[in-house]
């Protein structure tokens, strides 16, 4: 049988003729997709390589004389800046890279392009087998934990850091030791055993990558002998003697993997009896958000919610943890609501 053509549709001939050669400006934002895609990647490798901190500090950098300093390919260096000017992040003049147009605003949002392209670029890559029913929790572990880390060390910066340290300020300075769930690369406690004297840290986490860059950051921080950092899955934490002196728990961004409910519940009441001489239980997540119109989403969220879903993941809401707190043994003492791209929050337990 024929396929239909443009005049059996009954069209005229400027709509055939437009039919057939592509508009400009769909081809121009087709390409801004294909480029923004390659440039997600860019980004990410130029901040793990000191490029977007150089060019934030000099506003000027020679990409000839970077990948000489740094020992990488020159011509795929200039191959990196090149896909970071095709999106207005840098301006290039042959080797010579100045920041652009969206160079400050990349350069704030920077880990969330690392998240994506370089912590969660397995799960992405196995979009077709995520999708399908239950396949996608199998790629959870399968992410880059090490990559994920440095990524969030960053995000806490800009995100979590002043609710956390204004939390800090309301408790008890004596909760001797310190314990973090879902600890990664081990910052939160380096950070605490830093501020807080005499205090210990233990730091859990499911990654033992992100735990040997946890081990060797506090050892250079000279606080080797304050730290324990132990290989575990939260959700099914068996107990040890050292839980009992431990004072605060912190959890951050990794709590919505405590659900659903029925677990959530679990394993908060289970934190309670690990670690009996607990006064706080600081935790900072993100939260599931009103729906955002699809044209009008802001960086990030569409990565972080479309990521979980693969991986069979279902955000809770803010209502959705308050609702469970009391049922798990858990008084709420405050909700501090940060809100910058993913319904960040951070709850205050006692
Ligand atoms: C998004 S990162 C956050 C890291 C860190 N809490 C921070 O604030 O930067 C989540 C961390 O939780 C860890 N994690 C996820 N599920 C876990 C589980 N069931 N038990 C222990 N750690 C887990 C991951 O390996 C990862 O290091």
């Amino acid at each position: 049988m024929d396929e239909p053509d443009a005049a059996s549709c009954g069209l005229s001939g400027l709509q055939q003729l437009t039919a057939v050669i592509p508009a400009a400006k769909p081809a121009r934002d087709v390409a801004a997709i294909f480029n923004s895609a390659v440039a997600a990647w860019a980004i990410a490798a130029a901040w793990e390589l000191g490029a977007l901190d150089e060019l934030s500090s000099m506003r000027l950098l020679d990409a000839e004389a970077f990948a000489a300093r740094h020992g990488l390919d020159p011509t795929a260096t200039i191959g990196m800046f090149r896909a970071l000017a095709a999106v207005a992040v840098v301006e290039r003049h042959g080797a010579i890279v100045i920041p652009a147009a969206n160079f400050d605003e990349v350069y704030r949002c920077k880990s969330y392009f690392h998240w994506l392209s370089r912590g969660s670029a397995e799960l992405f890559r196995q979009m077709p087998s995520a999708l399908v029913s239950k396949n996608g929790q199998e790629l959870v572990h399968q992410r880059d934990g090490a990559a994920i880390a440095f990524a969030c060390r960053e995000i806490d910066r800009i995100c979590y850091a002043g609710a956390f340290w204004d939390a800090m300020e309301r408790l008890a300075p004596a909760f001797g030791t310190v314990v973090d769930l879902g600890c990664g690369s081990g910052a939160r406690i380096r950070d605490i055993l830093t501020a807080c004297p005499g205090t210990r840290g233990i730091g859990i986490d499911i990654a033992g990558p992100a735990l040997e860059v946890a081990r060797a950051d506090a050892a250079a921080a000279g606080l080797a002998d304050r730290t324990a950092f132990i290989e575990a899955d939260v959700l099914h934490l068996a107990p040890r003697p050292e839980f009992a002196q431990v004072g605060l728990i912190t959890c951050f961004m990794m709590g919505h993997d405590f659900w659903p409910r029925e677990q959530c519940v679990r394993v908060l009441r289970r934190l309670r009896a690990l670690f009996p001489a607990a006064q706080r239980l600081l935790l900072g997540d993100a939260t599931r958000t009103a729906e955002i119109p699809d044209t009008e989403l802001p960086v990030f969220t569409v990565g972080f919610e479309l990521g979980h879903a693969l991986m069979g993941i279902s955000i809770p809401s803010i209502s959705d943890w308050e609702g469970a707190f009391d049922e798990a043994g858990w008084r709420l003492i405050r909700t501090n609501r940060i809100d910058l791209t993913v319904g960040e929050v951070l709850f205050e337990l006692g």
